[in-house]
């Protein structure tokens, strides 16, 4: 049940005979932020004053009047300047409550227009070792999956792992030139890490070593329009003389980027230079950057000891992650990586051209679109396709087989650029049916605020990410529930762990950066998967404590009644579960939900300080308040479970 939308619906039936649009007025409808105005207010009466030329109070007191509300509320009243307050009666409550106990959906109805939804994450480039950023895109768009699906729409994940760039162009260069063919047998995952790793070091030398004098002609422009800027008599006009010396700012400015950026790489070039090991094989392999380029492309053009590699190398990449969404719980219906999209490339280029969308650029095929400074390129001039051709032909692909009412692409906020040029490129191309979608989500920043990195200086790997959240998880576990085994204790501690890395990002505004700290995440207290699981298991301790058989107790007939201000605020939190996660699904926003759980969660610990449960004064409170108590455990772990985390018995 969805409170808020059946609310509209009632309101729309009488508004639509005043206003054709009524969308904007229905939104209007909101929560009310004081129980003193009611559960729900609507402010639509005062803007509606000049279209109707009457008071909003007797706007509002006409819209009442003309809506079907006794049902479901008590009589609705005016207050200021033309608020509607809308409170729900507590019979109807009592009875969305008591049918929600039987239900194994918790009242949640499967949605009237069902969609369907292709959300496209995780979707790390394989063969690189996947880092913390992709736990946001993982985990995100896991828990954005659950709630489609616990709507009744109809959902396809798809990894769009990239498992076809020059990543493959690095390791099949490293299994060529640098394999250590014992190592390769016994650990070949590990072994791929270090030619990769060595091979992308390789190639940022001499990619580096190019950049060099480039730069070095940056910052000479840049400091001889410096010197220019300051050697020009100072104007007496107050407003140019103040232009000249923001230009002259800006100029300094961009020089000291220059000699840092120049800086930078010398020392990265002389520290490589120093390195004995290193330096050899930086000679020994001149040319290796325009060397992988070549062994991709062959790899695209069908070489075939190239795609033999490739064949032998992609499972072992694809274990190594799927060892990782194990680990997380994760899954996929599809993962269909961009190397299943290259025969289509071709005629997806032919096709832009064709229609006149894409052209001949120096060289290259790109498509033209207003309001971007660069063409999206969708072949180079070497004949190489490109990640937005992919993407392109991808989306042929999705519409073709599933026919998506929407594409989500969650995926990092540094593509952007990316993906508004490949939706606007789709919708010309013709496929303006599908809402497509760039959820997505801000960078994860360590304590500093810097993008998260180890002590070592390397991007966090995901596995000790989570082997450490783990272990703090142990030790809380350890002094907090020292009754339970060693076995029963680890089993714990993953929960909490896994459960407290994935809320950290999920109560997270996924637009913003958020700060990495396994203190915060792991806090009992707070808006926290520590403190929710924790919430469930003391609500569950009543039903042991009280020898209470709460399956049983569901179907005795008894019921819940609201008598008590804090057990009518609780219910109604309870029934607010789906209207949470319809905002979730509105705004491709997994926060909402956490922050509806937290709110319960609260409800809960007010209605506990203020209400006897097992010692109630007689038999049809105590099972009213116990079931109170079973609904609110079970909303817990469902919405928990949305998020992808798994609630505890104990802790
Ligand atoms: N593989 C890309 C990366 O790691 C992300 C792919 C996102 N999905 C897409 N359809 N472009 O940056």
């Amino acid at each position: 049940m969805n409170l808020i939308e059946l609310l509209r619906q009632r309101f729309a039936v009488s508004l639509a005979t005043i206003d054709s649009d009524t969308a904007p007025l229905l939104a209007m409808i909101r929560p009310s932020q004081d129980a003193k105005f009611g559960d729900y207010q609507a402010n639509f009466a005062m803007p509606l004053k000049a279209k109707l030329g009457k008071a909003p109070q007797q706007i509002a007191a006409d819209v009442i009047a003309a809506t079907k509300l006794d049902d479901l509320c008590e009589p609705a009243t005016v207050a200021g300047p033309g608020f509607i307050n809308l409170k729900f009666r507590d019979s109807w409550l009592e009875e969305r409550l008591n049918l929600a106990v039987s239900d194994p959906q918790l009242g949640i109805a499967p949605t009237a227009q069902p969609r369907t939804y292709i959300v496209d994450f995780s979707s790390p480039n394989v063969a690189k070792p996947m880092h913390v950023g992709h736990i946001r895109s993982t985990v995100i768009g896991d828990s954005l999956c659950k709630i489609l699906r616990a709507l009744g729409h109809h959902v396809v994940s798809d990894n769009h792992l990239g498992d076809w760039g020059t990543q493959f162009g690095m390791i099949i260069y490293g299994i060529k030139h640098f394999a250590d063919t014992q190592a390769y047998k016994s650990s070949p995952v590990k072994e791929l890490g270090r030619l990769y790793k060595l091979v992308h070091k390789l190639v940022d030398y001499r990619e580096s070593l190019a950049a060099i004098p480039t730069t070095q002609e940056k910052l000479a422009a840049r400091e001889a329009e410096l010197a220019t800027a300051s050697n020009q008599p100072p104007s007496a006009d107050k407003a140019v003389a103040k232009k000249a010396a923001q230009a002259l700012a800006k100029l300094q400015l961009q020089v000291k980027e220059q000699r840092e950026a120049l800086a930078a790489l010398q020392s990265k070039i002389a520290a490589m230079d120093a390195d004995p090991l290193l330096s050899k094989l930086v000679q020994a392999h001149p040319t290796i950057d325009a060397d992988v380029l070549a062994e991709t492309a062959k790899l695209h053009a069908g070489d075939s000891e190239n795609r033999q590699i490739w064949h032998e190398v992609l499972p072992f990449c694809r274990e190594e992650i799927q060892r990782i969404y194990k680990r997380l719980s994760v899954t996929f219906d599809e993962e269909l990586g961009e190397s299943f999209y290259h025969d289509r490339l071709e005629k997806v280029v032919d096709d832009l051209a064709a229609k006149g969308l894409a052209r001949e650029s120096q060289g290259a095929t790109a498509v033209f679109l207003e309001g971007f400074d660069a063409p999206m390129l969708v072949r180079k001039r070497d004949g190489a396709f490109l990640y937005a051709t992919t993407d392109l032909a991808t989306i042929q692909y999705r519409q073709e087989r599933w026919k998506p009412d929407a594409i989500w692409y969650v995926v990092d906020h540094r593509q952007s650029e990316h993906f508004d040029k490949l939706f606007i490129a789709a919708k010309a191309w013709g496929y303006t049916n599908t809402d497509l979608t760039h959820v997505k989500f801000g960078t994860v920043l360590g304590d500093d605020g810097k993008p998260f990195k180890t002590r070592s200086g390397d991007t966090v790997g995901l596995d000790g990410l989570l082997d450490e959240a783990i272990s703090r998880a142990l030790a809380i576990v350890q002094s907090s529930s020292s009754d339970l085994s060693p076995e029963e204790q680890q089993q714990v501690a993953e929960r909490v762990g896994i459960g407290a890395l994935k809320y950290a990002d999920l109560s997270q505004n996924r637009t913003s950066d958020y700060t990495f700290s396994y203190d915060k995440m792991l806090q009992m207290n707070g808006n926290t998967a520590t403190y929710m699981q924790y919430s469930y298991a003391r609500v569950r301790s009543i039903f042991s404590r009280g020898n209470i058989d709460i399956a049983a107790l569901r179907t005795s007939g008894a019921l819940i009644a609201l008598t008590e201000p804090a057990e009518r605020a609780l219910g109604l939190s309870l029934l607010r579960f789906e209207e949470a996660l319809a905002e979730a699904v509105a705004t491709a926003m997994p926060h909402h939900l956490t922050t509806y759980l937290f709110d319960l969660a609260k409800s809960y610990s007010t209605f506990f300080e203020n209400c006897k449960v097992l010692k109630a004064d007689d038999e049809a409170t105590k099972n009213s308040r116990l079931l109170l108590c079973d609904l609110t455990a079970r909303t817990i772990k469902h919405g928990l479970s949305l998020l992808g985390i798994d609630v505890v018995e104990r802790m």
